[in-house]
């Protein structure tokens, strides 16, 4: 096989969300966000997690007047907050090219619909850009990671209100204009198709409300509103500005060649994984959507302004996160857990601890279906391995082959889909580069980190950093330009 390298300006390097790190959830004037009110389950189950997931009207109940023992570890993260020059030491000395993170809304704006920004908020990423430029490491901003401020879903119904919009583009402008000469790439939404599928973290609603299907397609379409608004704006303010969309990538197969599993596998792809960049990329709505609306009687607001918003500021590049594939057929088989929702199992694959299917080559799949269909660079947002892990002492280093192993394969392929394939691929950021707290399950159990932290599922612990081995696997990678990937083990 062909050694292939990647260019010097491939942006390589990693990504975390600032509600599930940076922690100061109520320091220096930050409001509480829908993260905030997310409880850790000690008896969680790791087979069930997107029940786990799932916020219904009891729990935020509980959450909002929740009993003594109750923990949010997502309030805490991993304290970036007060550790943030080490932290981003610790990418630099890694060599990362690019950090993706994003800001907390409600860092920015305590309730969401104030008009005036908390200035402590914005002077907190003007130090973290800043240190991440002194390192030679390039900012990827996230403006809205699963953080919507909660004072929102409280008064305005969450993202099916479309009264979220000119907040979000009024808190989108006052960050592109703070940061316009710190930060080049953006995204407006991490995985905005997490509107339908994860509907808390991603659109603000409550999975037990009524018509649960039809409000989310309809935050949907407000989200895809403030996406083309935000690419608009970010635009006028600094037009070399690079603006994505970006999804939950969904990549799936038909179980086998029957005809109608291919069919059930085409019609799925097309809700679950093109509708979303057809919409911000393409700047259309497919007619496969419309007419399953019809089939399901969703009637949404979407009016003919809006539509022209869409058409005339779709995005710059496609990005996703990748952790997994899964299959569909039309007879009974068996289901797994995965990113987002649960998918049928493919014999072909081996899993993580949690069920999700490892699939380095689904990647290169992937990458060529959204590059073919748009022309427009993709960018991997994500890609990484959770893990059980325990430091016993603090001169023992963690041996996470298994992570460099699951990352070397998807980088190779990664490096495939570019050279013999010719996608357009702007960058790779792996999640995570340092320990986080999980964000489906919010436990820290499941660690996805080049860099361990000393903190347990109930935040107890030094929470000190140490390097795992794949911290020096990742920097050699980087420095070599990803030559070593195909050295024999
Ligand atoms: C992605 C999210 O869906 O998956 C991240 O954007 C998340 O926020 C990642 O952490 C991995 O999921 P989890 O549940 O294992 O943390």
């Amino acid at each position: 096989m062909k050694k292939y390298k990647f260019t010097k300006e491939f942006l390589l390097g990693g990504a975390v969300a600032a509600h599930q790190f940076e922690g100061g959830w109520d320091q220096d004037g930050k409001g509480l966000s829908i993260a905030d009110l997310r409880r850790y389950n000690p008896n969680l189950n790791r087979k069930d997690i997107n029940t786990e997931r799932a916020m219904t009207k009891a729990k935020l109940a509980e959450a909002l007047n929740p009993p003594k023992d109750l923990v949010f570890p997502k309030r805490h993260g991993i304290d970036f907050y007060n550790n943030w020059k080490q932290d981003i030491n610790m990418f630099g000395e890694m060599k990362m090219k690019i950090f993706r993170t994003s800001i907390s809304w409600p860092r920015i704006f305590p309730n969401g619909d104030e008009t005036k920004p908390n200035e402590a908020g914005l002077e907190f990423y003007d130090k973290v850009f800043k240190e991440c430029k002194e390192q030679g490491i390039e900012p990827l901003v996230t403006l809205s990671h699963y953080e919507t401020p909660y004072h929102l879903v409280e008064k305005y119904g969450g993202w099916k209100s479309k009264e979220l919009i000119n907040f979000f583009t009024n808190f989108a402008e006052v960050v592109f204009k703070r940061y316009k000469n710190l930060v080049k790439y953006w995204m407006p939404f991490n995985e905005i198709n997490a509107a339908i599928y994860s509907v808390w973290a991603g659109a603000g609603l409550k999975d037990d409300e009524e018509n649960i299907e039809t409000k989310s397609y309809q935050a949907m379409h407000n989200l895809f509103v403030a996406n083309a608004l935000a690419n608009k704006i970010g635009k006028s303010i600094n037009q070399d500005f690079k603006i994505g969309c970006m999804i939950a990538g969904m990549m799936t197969y038909p179980f086998d060649c029957k005809p109608e599993n291919v069919l059930l596998n085409l019609h799925q792809e097309q809700r679950r994984k093109y509708f979303y960049f057809d919409v911000a990329v393409g700047g259309y709505y497919p007619n496969y959507i419309k007419k399953y609306w019809e089939r399901k009687n969703i009637k949404l607001d979407i009016t003919t302004e809006e539509l022209e918003i869409i058409k005339n500021n779709t995005s710059d590049f496609s990005g996703f996160s990748y952790y997994m594939s899964g299959v569909y057929s039309v007879d009974e088989q068996e289901l797994v857990e995965g990113n987002l929702i649960k998918f049928g199992k493919n014999p072909y694959l081996d899993s993580n601890q949690w069920g999700w299917q490892i699939d380095p080559v689904g990647l290169r799949v992937m990458m060529n279906q959204i590059y073919d269909r748009y022309q427009k660079p993709v960018f991997i947002a994500e890609n990484g391995l959770g893990f059980v892990e325990e430091m016993k002492n603090s001169s023992e280093i963690i041996q996470d082959d298994y992570r460099i192993e699951y990352l070397k394969k998807h980088l190779q392929q990664l490096l495939l889909a570019i050279n013999e394939d010719g996608v357009e691929c702007l960058g790779y950021t792996l999640w995570t580069p340092i320990d986080v707290i999980s964000h489906g399950t919010s436990e820290m159990t499941k660690r996805y980190g080049l860099i361990y932290v000393d903190q347990d599922d109930f935040g107890n612990g030094t929470r000190k950093r140490y390097k795992k081995k794949s911290f020096a696997w990742f920097k050699n990678v980087i420095e070599t330009l990803g030559e070593t990937l195909w050295d024999e083990d």
